[in-house]
């Protein structure tokens, strides 16, 4: 077992034993499913009994985050959050209007390239902050040094760096929490202290923005304010209250990096492969000119783009091992006993980059989808996740991924930077091991492609 890139473990052991793999991490029981085929047979079709998650001590006891619906089993108070998300996130009118509001984040992105495009990662990580909040709490973060911002952050990158599943040891020790903090390899419990103050803070400040947002200024958000409000007319909001604060706090954290890693490896895909940014700009320029910038009515008729929207998701694959799922009740599959309480883990990764799935796994080719290669299955009907536990924020993703790659193929000309000597840096096209992947960090240089483009941004800018 290794901590680093555990998924191509699993993939080099899945060659020897096949795509179940069952093993024992100290006392728990372990599946590890390597192929799509099998994850819809469980994950799927079984979802009555696949549907729970792993107790994670170190997240629900020590980080504080107790009502976070991506690790509650598959109970009452889960039921409840997932009808929470189904307006906001999945009805068609709901959906219509983020995408009128993204726009106005979209034109922020497309700026910050314009006037600092070598903070490129920061801009991402700004837009998909700021969308998630819009839509959360109804605040607008304006610049990367907004003080919302900070403390959801440091709540959020201090929970990722103790939690990843898997490689937390008090997760199959249990007994460990007990241990006095100075002996050696206790030291989490204190990191974690400092983390569960930071969840608390974080929870606390953005329901209170939420709600000032609603009393104050009268914004409305679907999500956070129309639960305190529906919640506040029925009187019962202080018994919803701590479960509403951390319901935020969850699709923040399960949104915004997830989003951010994947125009990451857009861009880098579109540095690392000049062609089929060529190509989408092409595209581009046939279907909307250069009069006007893209909207996501244009999307039907830009297939290309769509094909590298799939060949991005396949290729960066965000949370590569999923999140893992647990086992209701003993059960049987292919004559193996799996005993309830098994952790069920995804290698979503290798179901994306098995070569006999996706031929010629490590190139970013978006023609596998086009016709390129046969029977090559839709990569979003994976990256997401399986069954009852699917990812419940994957429409809404989409929609500011799309608005992003559009408007950036319309506008800017993407390509490597040069070194003093006037020599191209190839990025190294790799990404870092952990919960959620990362691209490594590159550089690149993004140039307006035109004084058109340069117009329609700043004019796009001064309407909004
Ligand atoms: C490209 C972006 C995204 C990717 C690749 C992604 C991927 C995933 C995956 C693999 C899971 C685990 C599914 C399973 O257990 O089988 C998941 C769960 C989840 N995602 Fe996403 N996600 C993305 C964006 C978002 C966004 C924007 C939101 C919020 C608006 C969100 C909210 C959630 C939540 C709340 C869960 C837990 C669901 C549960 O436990 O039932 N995700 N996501």
């Amino acid at each position: 077992m290794t901590l680093e890139f555990p998924e191509k473990r699993f993939a080099q052991w899945g060659k020897e034993y096949g795509d179940m793999i069952f093993l024992k991490m100290f006392n728990t029981p372990v599946l590890v499913i390597n192929s799509a085929h099998a994850a819809r047979d469980l994950l799927d079709k079984r979802s009555v009994i696949y549907s729970d998650r792993p107790y994670s001590v170190m997240m629900t006891d020590l980080l504080g985050w107790e009502h976070d619906f991506g690790l509650l089993p598959y109970n009452e108070e889960f039921r409840k959050h997932r009808r929470w998300m189904h307006m906001p996130f999945f009805s068609r009118s709901c959906l219509a209007a983020f995408a009128d509001m993204q726009t106005r984040e979209v034109i922020a992105l497309l700026m910050g390239f314009l006037n600092d495009p070598e903070g490129f990662g920061a801009h991402f990580k700004r837009y998909s902050a700021s969308f998630m909040f819009r839509y959360l709490y109804g605040h607008t973060v304006i610049s990367p040094d907004d003080e919302n911002l900070h403390v959801i952050e440091k709540a959020v990158e201090g929970t990722m760096n103790c939690s990843a599943p898997g490689t937390v040891p008090v997760d199959f020790i249990p007994s460990l929490r007990y241990l006095p903090t100075w002996l050696p390899g206790v030291g989490f419990k204190q990191k974690a202290v400092w983390v569960r103050t930071a969840v608390r803070d974080a929870a606390q400040r953005t329901y209170n923005l939420a709600e000032s947002k609603l009393t104050k200024d009268n914004i409305e958000t679907p999500v956070i304010s129309s639960l305190i409000k529906e919640f506040t007319s029925k009187g019962t909001l202080e018994t919803e209250k701590p479960e509403i604060m951390m319901f935020g706090l969850t699709l923040y954290a399960a949104g915004t990096d997830t989003t951010h890693t994947v125009l990451m490896a857009f861009l880098l895909a579109m540095i690392m492969y000049p062609d089929v940014c060529v190509k989408a700009q092409e595209e581009m320029a046939s279907v909307v000119g250069s009069a006007r910038l893209p909207t996501v009515n244009d999307r039907d008729a830009l297939p290309y783009l769509e094909c590298i929207l799939k060949e991005t998701y396949r290729f960066s694959c965000p949370a590569p091992l999923g999140v893992p799922h647990a086992l209701r009740e003993d059960d049987e599959y292919r004559g193996c006993w799996i005993p309830k309480g098994t952790m069920i883990i995804p290698n979503l990764w290798f179901m994306l980059h098995d070569a006999d799935a996706y031929p010629d796994p490590e190139a970013f080719c978006p023609d596998r989808f086009n016709g390129l290669y046969e029977n090559q299955e839709d990569p979003r009907n994976i990256v997401f996740g399986f069954g009852r536990r699917i990812c419940p924020g994957r429409r809404f993703a989409e929609i500011g991924i799309w608005q992003a790659m559009a408007n950036i193929v319309a506008t800017f000309d993407l390509g490597k930077a040069r070194d003093a000597m006037g020599n191209e840096i190839t990025p190294s096209g790799t990404f870092s091991s952990g919960l959620i992947n990362h691209p490594h960090q590159f550089e690149c240089t993004i140039r307006p492609r035109s004084q058109q483009a340069i117009e329609l941004i700043t004019d796009a800018n001064m309407k909004w």
